[in-house]
């Protein structure tokens, strides 16, 4: 498999040209005066989802240099080596196989055999542990003594099963409540234990490496609660999720659920990392969302590049940071159980792609990951939407709403989905009339995503979806969106700091921290 990285491409010179020479220009209101069929040419359907891509700044011939882009770059062959398994985690030396967790298991998987002949001992590994996982999920919701699960994790041990479990809540079990640790800040785990009785807690310990400080401290201060509160039995009220079943071991649990390096920690949630979501949707929920995923693999996978939504959003992402020079992107879902949704993107693309080394380690000459952030709608429109309509940066704006509701609350659905349309609307149409203070420069680009309803499985769909638009983007810029070695220094640092903070020695330190420390100690 080759990669070129894209400034190395004749199509990067021939898109900055583009740019230079009127597609930087392109006025939204006049592309849709003048061509009727915009909406249609820059819309489509994909397995569960639908994507307006047509308030974009983005014209036929850009989007088809685009694409000429990701062909130079190789980046359907670098899709096709993900998907055979290779180790395209250079720096690691791991394979990338989130995706094959949701596969279906061998006899099942058809057309797709052949697909993943090479990799049919590590399926077989998926479905074995699969069946075991959603086996215990399914004895924890039938133990009605359990009503409080606590996930103890963080980063992506912690944000996609949070986000997963809080957005289909409306599929959750009764009489169970979860509960998602993350920070080392003591306060959270105290607030939580304070809710809980040892005899009905079940405490899952997520932690793909089992080393993680935050995690492995709220994981001692939990079983040291449990003991202190007269809890017996952990086997039963402490069960642990990881690829490093022998730590999980040491540390006292012995029900454990592993899975594999070739996962990452922000693509973990198909894996056992998903028990929380499994516990509370059930195994058939919990296999819905893997196949929901699964079919946006599938057109992944198979769709030529114009018509490939992944591969569509992945080159609009480097169009409006590379050219437009655009560095965040704000994301909007209208839905209220999509609240984590954000934050999960977050780390999703930002882990992934917020790199400035290619994957042999050359500095890059451009910009990668946009900053993602973002809130609710409409609770957006009432703090920061001000800026998006009227600020000096123009941010272009993800939205995501759900055409069915799931609650019979009268008119509520309709205002909803109107907030949504009318912010997209206004965003790009404008006000101009008035003038000063009142006037809306419009022009400004956003993407809507519609799922029909919010089900597991559009919402694996979804979720798959953002993963391969961030594999697009990251595999155009030339990166490894796989490893994460900016999360280590401040790991370093923060243990020297400890130290210090307990002994007083502020000997080389900085000014700056060397006074903190100072303040902090008196
Ligand atoms: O923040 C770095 C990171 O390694 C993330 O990539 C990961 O999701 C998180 O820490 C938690 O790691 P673990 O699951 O090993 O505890």
């Amino acid at each position: 498999m080759t990669r070129t990285r894209c400034d190395r491409t004749t199509t990067w010179g021939a898109l900055q040209a583009a740019f230079a020479n009127g597609a930087s220009a392109l006025d939204l209101r006049q592309a849709f005066a003048s061509d009727p069929q915009r909406f249609a040419r820059f819309s489509q359907s994909a397995p569960h989802v639908f994507a307006d891509l047509s308030k974009n700044l983005l014209d036929a011939d850009s989007e088809a240099l685009l694409q000429n882009l990701a062909r130079e770059c190789g980046v359907e062959a670098h899709r096709d080596a993900m998907f055979a398994g290779e180790a395209i985690n250079s720096t690691e030396n791991r394979a990338v196989m989130h995706w094959l967790l949701r596969n279906p298991p061998l006899a099942l998987a058809g057309a797709d055999n052949d697909a993943i002949k090479n990799i049919t001992t590590e399926l077989t590994q998926v479905h074995a542990t699969l069946d075991a996982m959603l086996a215990y999920a399914q004895t924890v919701r039938d133990d009605t003594a359990i009503t409080d699960v606590v996930n103890i994790g963080i980063g992506g041990s912690d944000l996609g099963p949070q986000m997963a479990v809080l957005a289909l809540d409306a599929f959750s079990i009764p009489g169970k409540r979860f509960h998602f640790v993350s920070n080392v800040d003591g306060h959270e785990l105290d607030a939580v234990l304070k809710k809980l009785k040892p005899e009905s807690t079940l405490f899952l310990i997520a932690s793909k490496t089992f080393t993680t400080i935050e995690t492995m401290t709220n994981a001692r201060s939990a079983k040291a609660w449990f003991a202190a509160q007269g809890g017996t039995d952990t086997a039963r009220h402490f069960a642990a999720l990881t690829t490093n079943v022998e730590a999980a071991k040491a540390f006292g649990i012995s029900t454990t659920f592993g899975f594999w390096d070739w996962v990452g920690g922000r693509y973990s949630l198909w894996s056992a990392i998903g028990l929380p979501l499994a516990i509370a949707i059930g195994p058939q929920g919990f296999r819905e969302f893997l196949a929901g995923a699964h079919d946006m693999d599938e057109h992944f996978r198979t769709a030529p590049l114009a018509s490939n939504l992944p591969m569509r959003l992945g080159l609009l992402d480097v169009w409006y940071r590379n050219f437009h020079g655009f560095t965040s992107r704000s994301i909007a879902p209208y839905h209220s159980a999509l609240k984590r949704y954000p934050a999960y993107l977050q780390q999703l693309e930002m882990e992934s792609n917020g790199k400035q080394v290619d994957a042999s380690g050359e500095a890059l000459p451009f910009a990668t990951s946009s900053a993602l952030w973002g809130e609710p709608g409409t609770n957006g429109q009432h703090a920061y939407f001000q800026m998006l309509h009227q600020g000096t940066d123009v941010v272009p704006v993800e939205f995501v709403a759900v055409k069915k509701a799931r609650h019979a609350l009268d008119g509520h659905q309709t205002l909803l989905l109107a907030n949504g349309l009318a912010q997209a609307q206004a965003l790009m149409v404008g006000k101009q009339d008035a003038g000063g203070h009142k006037n809306f420069p419009g022009n400004r680009p956003s993407t809507f995503l519609l799922l029909d309803e919010l089900t597991p499985t559009t919402l694996g769909s979804l979720i798959a979806l953002q993963e391969h638009r961030v594999f697009v983007s990251g595999s155009v810029w030339g990166i490894n969106s796989f490893d994460q070695w900016g999360v280590e220094l401040g790991k370093v640092l923060a243990k020297d700091v400890e130290a210090r903070l307990l002994s007083g020695d502020a000997a080389g330190l900085d000014g700056s921290t060397a006074g903190l420390l100072a303040l902090l100690r008196s």
